[in-house]
């Protein structure tokens, strides 16, 4: 990888994508930018390796410390990693399968999903920020369902901040609607009368809308940087973890990633270019499958195709966005070791999910079923039938996802007693999908940020 200049003392700086004069920005102009000017995703110029000794951390939070650390310059590094590790107040286990599997059960969180690692830590690490500039901002995020509850809670109460989340009327699921409208601090849930590509819009031209800067909008969406580091921790634990276990060598062992964005997949990679080392990944994919075949070198990355819709609905990503960054990290697709991809359609995300209750006893989410089926056929692939070492991410609990499980598996019905607190939906303000009526809604609302 080409080594930019550092732009703060020792601490790695950033580059776009798009930038060929590779000027570097520091780690928080990038957090606070999401979104580089000329339209690219930040890389870090280059990859710091994992502290010393990192390989004998005995718990996540020693691991965070390790992989989060050498990210900040040592003045920094302290405050920086301690604010991770507080918000990082849950815990990360494995859960061991027969024929040398573990899942990664990401799901511990207070939304239950494994956004809420970065979301978490993404908003301590921006309020850090801002109270050193003394500056207050507002957190526009536009949702499908998932990652609006992991930014709202993440973010919720959080000095300096707020945040409004833009989702589709009519087009969550009841128990979504349920989390997204959930009281907290600071933070305000939007129903907009249109789909969840019109609240994207909206969110795009409300960033850059001249009448809506009093309110200093930014974005937390997940190609941001400030999401990506928290999720190498991760997997540098997981696979501690089941080495330990299993008494193999890391090197041994295969991550299995459920994507869709590629967010995952990169921080996974970014681990493993920090020194993890491991024998590869598989990118599990539903039928949005652009990946794989640009891994198999079917098509080139920017002939995206357009979204199909799935039961593992998160991950509906025709384009995924980090597909530039792994690229602009790794051009012509030279990754530190080797990446598998598999498609799975939803009848065998439903087999899967019958399967390992049957098999294994355990109920899966939609997404880690892909990531089960995905591994079960990378094993059949193999002709010596040599089953290495796997774990596969578990990036939600089953219960957010209750329409799906229960088609594959009827009883007993995933349930989680988070869930089952949650209050009705709350009554909440709903705007036509234009940028006129969300201006006058925001301008009405929420105080200047001054
Ligand atoms: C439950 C779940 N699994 C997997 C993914 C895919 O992760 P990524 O978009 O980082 O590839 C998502 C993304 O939203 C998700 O919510």
């Amino acid at each position: 990888m080409n080594a930019a200049r550092d732009a703060i003392g020792t601490a790695p700086a950033f580059v776009s994508t798009r930038d060929p004069a590779r000027r570097p920005v520091s780690f928080e102009q990038a957090l606070r930018r999401g979104l580089a000017p000329d339209g690219g995703l930040y890389v870090p110029a280059r990859v710091p390796p994992l502290a010393p000794g990192w390989q004998a951390a005995e718990d996540w939070h020693e691991v965070v410390a390790a992989v989060l650390g050498p990210w900040f310059a040592p003045e920094e590094r302290e405050a920086r990693v301690a604010s991770a590790q507080a918000a990082l107040d849950f815990p990360v286990p494995i859960r061991s399968l027969p024929d040398r599997r573990a899942l990664l059960e990401l799901h511990h969180g207070p939304t239950l999903a494994f956004k809420d690692v970065a979301a978490r830590t993404m908003a301590r690490w921006w309020s850090h920020s801002l109270r050193r500039s003394g500056e207050r901002a507002t957190v526009l995020v536009a949702t499908s369902g998932d990652t609006g509850s992991a930014v709202a809670d993440g973010f919720a109460g959080i000095p300096n901040l707020r945040v409004v989340v833009l989702y589709p009327a009519g087009r969550v699921s009841p128990l979504q609607e349920r989390q997204l409208t959930l009281p907290r601090d600071g933070v305000y849930a939007l129903a907009v009368e249109g789909d969840f590509d019109a609240c994207q819009r909206l969110a795009k031209a409300a960033l850059v809308d001249p009448a809506l800067a009093p309110l200093a909008l930014s974005s937390a969406n997940s190609i941001n940087v400030g999401r990506l580091l928290p999720q190498v921790t991760y997997h540098v634990w997981g696979v501690l973890q089941l080495s330990s276990v299993l008494a193999v060598a890391p090197s041994e062992v295969v991550s299995v990633v459920p994507s869709g964005n590629l967010g995952n997949l990169c921080a996974g990679v970014l681990a493993a270019a920090m020194g993890l080392p491991l024998a590869g990944f598989v990118a599990a994919h539903n039928a949005n499958d652009h990946f794989p075949r640009v891994l198999r070198g079917e098509v080139e990355p920017a002939d995206a195709p357009a979204t199909v819709a799935t039961l593992s609905n998160a991950m509906d990503v025709g384009a995924p966005s980090n597909l530039e960054r792994l690229l602009g990290l790794f051009p012509d697709g030279r990754y530190p070791l080797p990446i598998v991809g598999e498609s799975v359609d939803d009848d065998a995300t439903l087999e899967a999910i019958a399967r390992t209750w049957r098999d294994d006893g355990v109920l899966v989410c939609p997404h880690t079923a892909v990531g089960l089926e995905a591994l079960r056929r990378q094993r059949a692939r193999r002709p010596d039938g040599a089953a290495a070492p796997a774990l596969v991410l578990a990036t939600a609990h089953p219960a957010k996802f209750p329409e799906v499980v229960t088609r594959a598996v009827p009883e007993p019905r995933a349930t989680h007693p988070a869930l089952e607190a949650l209050p009705p939906a709350r009554p909440h303000a709903r705007v036509q999908p234009s940028s006129a009526a969300l201006q006058e809604w925001l301008l009405a609302s929420l105080e200047p940020s001054g």
